[in-house]
């Protein structure tokens, strides 16, 4: 991976969700790309990991513990952003959880409150308390993780589905309002990608990798690297003219 060519240089950037899996890729990719990343999940320990890696290898990054259920906490983290940095140029909220497979009619009072606090209100108050942050120093870039399940009827995780369907018209209604405060926002779909949150559904459901892979166009899942990937293009200033986009990352799998 010595492609890089600086698509973030400069930059402050917020990953939520990046413990592991694709954020993790994420977190390494943009330090790669030139920019200084804050990393925030659940997982102390995990987020250490990680940013002592990317600071052996040179790159600027900080760990803060947070919950995405809690308001107070994300509001909190967004703080030791402007602490850290003093600015905030791009966010990628791409923490979640996947919810126990089965159809709305066992899916429990608890699971759906669940999937409502950590995979879409948790995404509302971080993007309102990272704009507040970037327009002070004139704008910025978010980019939101949804999913391939929220593009259609998702009888097997039906909350799931819908908390990320309602990511993306909040990914849009964002990219409206925040245009002409130099704020664009917008939105990626990923497929099957090969993280934890794929061997927890393959837990509960045996064979769902080798279905998602038979169904692929290209065979495959996505590797994380292959999602952040995209992040980072949406958060980079070649993307100037991209608002209000929810973008497919699936190999065509939705197509
Ligand atoms: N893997 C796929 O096939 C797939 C497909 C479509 C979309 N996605 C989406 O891609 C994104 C990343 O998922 P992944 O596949 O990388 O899964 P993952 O490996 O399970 O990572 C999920 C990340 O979210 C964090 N997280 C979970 N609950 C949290 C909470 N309450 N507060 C703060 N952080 C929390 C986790 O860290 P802690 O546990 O340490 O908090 C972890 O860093 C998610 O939005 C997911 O819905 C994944």
């Amino acid at each position: 991976m010595n492609n890089n060519t600086g698509l973030l240089t400069g930059k402050v950037v917020l990953i939520t969700g990046a413990s592991r899996g694709i954020g993790e890729a994420a977190a390494r990719l943009f330090t790669r790309e030139g920019a200084a990343v804050v990393l925030a999940a659940r997982g102390t320990d995990a987020l250490t990991r990680v940013v002592t890696e990317i600071r052996a290898d040179g790159g600027t990054a900080d760990a803060i513990t947070m919950d995405l259920a809690d308001r107070a906490d994300i509001r909190s983290a967004v703080d030791q952003v402007e602490k850290l940095h003093g600015r905030l140029d791009g966010a990628f909220n791409n923490g979640a959880i996947v919810q126990q497979p089965g159809p709305l009619d066992t899916t429990s009072d608890d699971e759906i409150d669940e999937q409502f606090a950590v995979n879409f209100r948790g995404h509302w108050t971080a993007m309102t308390a990272e704009a507040a942050l970037m327009r002070r120093n004139g704008g910025g870039a978010i980019v939101n993780t949804s999913s391939i399940g929220s593009r259609r009827a998702n009888p097997v995780l039906p909350a799931y589905g819908a908390m990320k369907r309602a990511l993306n018209s909040l990914t849009e209604s964002a990219a409206v309002t925040w245009a002409k405060e130099g704020i664009r926002v917008n939105g990626i779909t990923p497929g099957g990608t090969a993280t934890a949150m794929i061997d927890q559904w393959e837990a509960a459901t045996p064979g769902v990798i080798a279905h998602l892979n038979a169904t692929s166009p290209v065979g495959r899942m996505a590797e994380p690297h292959e999602v952040a990937e995209v992040a980072a293009w949406l958060l980079s200033d070649r993307a100037s003219m991209v608002n209000g986009a929810i973008v497919p990352v699936d190999g065509g799998a939705g197509a």
